[in-house]
């Protein structure tokens, strides 16, 4: 069974090391802790059998404005609708939370993710060249939020 919600102070070890083991950045472990106390809401973690295998970090960047930081599943769980189910509730959130836009930033090589986002309602708007510490470009992409 699959279960997303919000983060927990005692769950952000487990989240670290699947951005350690996924995620091409290195963060300092510290940051963590300041996303949760700024933007709670935005922090969410997808659980299979009560253990943590996914987490999304959101946080708000202006007034009606939220920017996505980190998307990741663990390796063996992906491609079970993991990732998208915390997007979705991502989204649902934001809007509750009055949140009208939302974009991020993605490798221009990270297909699977671009295809990801663009399945789940984000268009490409521009292109930064050398945006990461290794020269690779990004790709801005971005959602209007709509109210159903
Ligand atoms: C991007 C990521 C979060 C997707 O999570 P996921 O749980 O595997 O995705 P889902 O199972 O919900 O897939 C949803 C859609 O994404 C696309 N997708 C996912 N995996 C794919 C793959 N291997 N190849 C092509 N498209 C894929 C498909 O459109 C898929 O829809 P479908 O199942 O109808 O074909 C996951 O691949 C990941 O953690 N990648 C490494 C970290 C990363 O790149 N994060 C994003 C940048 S911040």
């Amino acid at each position: 069974m699959l279960t997303i919600r919000r983060i927990q102070p005692q769950d952000i070890f487990s989240v670290i090391k699947i951005a350690h083991e996924s995620l091409p950045e290195r963060y300092q472990p510290n940051i963590f802790n300041t996303f949760y106390e700024s933007f709670p809401q935005g922090f969410l973690i997808a659980l299979k059998h009560h253990k943590i295998v996914g987490f999304l970090i959101g946080v708000k960047t202006h007034d009606a404005i939220a920017k996505i930081l980190m998307l990741s599943v663990n390796e063996n769980h992906r491609a079970q609708g993991i990732g998208s189910a915390l997007l979705i509730n991502f989204l649902q959130e934001m809007l509750l939370q009055n949140i009208r836009l939302v974009d991020l930033e993605v490798r221009t090589n990270n297909k699977i993710a671009i295809t990801f986002y663009k399945k789940h309602g984000f268009d490409i708007q521009e292109t930064i060249t050398g945006f990461y510490q290794n020269g690779e470009d990004a790709y801005i992409m971005r959602q209007v939020l709509q109210m159903h």
